[in-house]
């Protein structure tokens, strides 16, 4: 057992394959274009798929990430030396008020606890430059997505390049947005990598109040990737929040 969901180094092999670059990266990409950023912050950037794509001249990129083993991955891929990589959470980023665009994609948002939320935007909102924006996605507790993470519903087998792999989810507890499951992964040899991983899910408007705290305005939310508008069910917000010119 892990306290790091992501500390296993097979299923962090795994990772880009299971969530490889999609519609969720182009967006992040336009945006980065669109808003013509020259310093671009990734916190939990993870194994940095995204966060190396944003790599290109005149253009500096971090990535932020507290997983060893993610960060590890990260820094031995093609194209890594055009990123800083930094081991730590959204208090290691630099104060710097410089920065054109902080995104955190892969719902990373939705592992910050309730009491840390605010800290983090905080980091975030000292990150950026005024005009830049901060941009992530999170899921709709509506949804109620984790009535589908059963053992049931979830159980699977498949082959992958580290061999035969048997997977499914628990979920452990759930009590006012805060969901706690396990995951199992049982490896060809018989190992069962097994994390315990802990998810906030926040309504739009939790999440709405919290990003003006930490003084962030210009607050939009989207249903989707491709500006797809808020419904009461829609199960993702793609949020974006802007540091304000004075
Ligand atoms: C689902 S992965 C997403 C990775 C990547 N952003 C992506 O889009 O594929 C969640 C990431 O959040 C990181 N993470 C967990 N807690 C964090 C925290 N408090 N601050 C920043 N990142 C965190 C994990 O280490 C992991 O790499």
């Amino acid at each position: 057992m892990t306290d790091d969901p992501y500390g296993d180094e097979r299923l962090v092999g795994l990772y880009d394959l299971d969530n490889p670059d999609g519609i969720d990266h182009a967006y992040f990409r336009a945006l980065a274009d669109e808003l013509k950023a020259t310093k671009i912050v990734d916190l939990g950037c993870g194994t940095g798929l995204l966060t190396r794509s944003f790599a290109k001249e005149g253009r500096e990129v971090i990535g932020v990430d507290p997983s060893k083993t993610m960060l590890d991955y990260a820094r031995k891929q093609p194209g890594a030396e055009a990123v800083t990589w930094i081991d730590g959470d959204a208090s290691a980023i630099e104060q710097s008020g410089d920065a054109g665009l902080v995104i955190s994609s892969g719902n990373t948002m939705m592992h910050i606890s309730n009491d840390d939320l605010p800290g983090v935007l905080t980091s975030v909102a000292g990150a950026l430059k005024p005009g830049g924006v901060f941009s992530f996605e999170s899921r709709n507790p509506a949804a109620r997505a984790w009535e589908q993470w059963g053992r049931d519903a979830t159980y699977g087998e498949r082959d992958t390049p580290v061999g035969r792999l048997i997977e499914w989810m628990d979920v452990l507890e759930v009590d006012e947005g805060r969901v706690v499951f396990e995951a199992h992964n049982v490896f060809e040899d018989g190992s069962d990598a097994v994390s315990i991983t802990t998810l906030y899910f926040r309504t739009a408007e939790r999440l709405t109040t919290a990003l003006e705290k930490a003084g962030l305005t210009d607050i939009t939310i989207h249903a989707g990737w491709q500006t797809e508008p808020l419904t009461d069910t829609s199960r993702l917000f793609v949020f974006r929040a802007t540091k304000p010119v004075d």
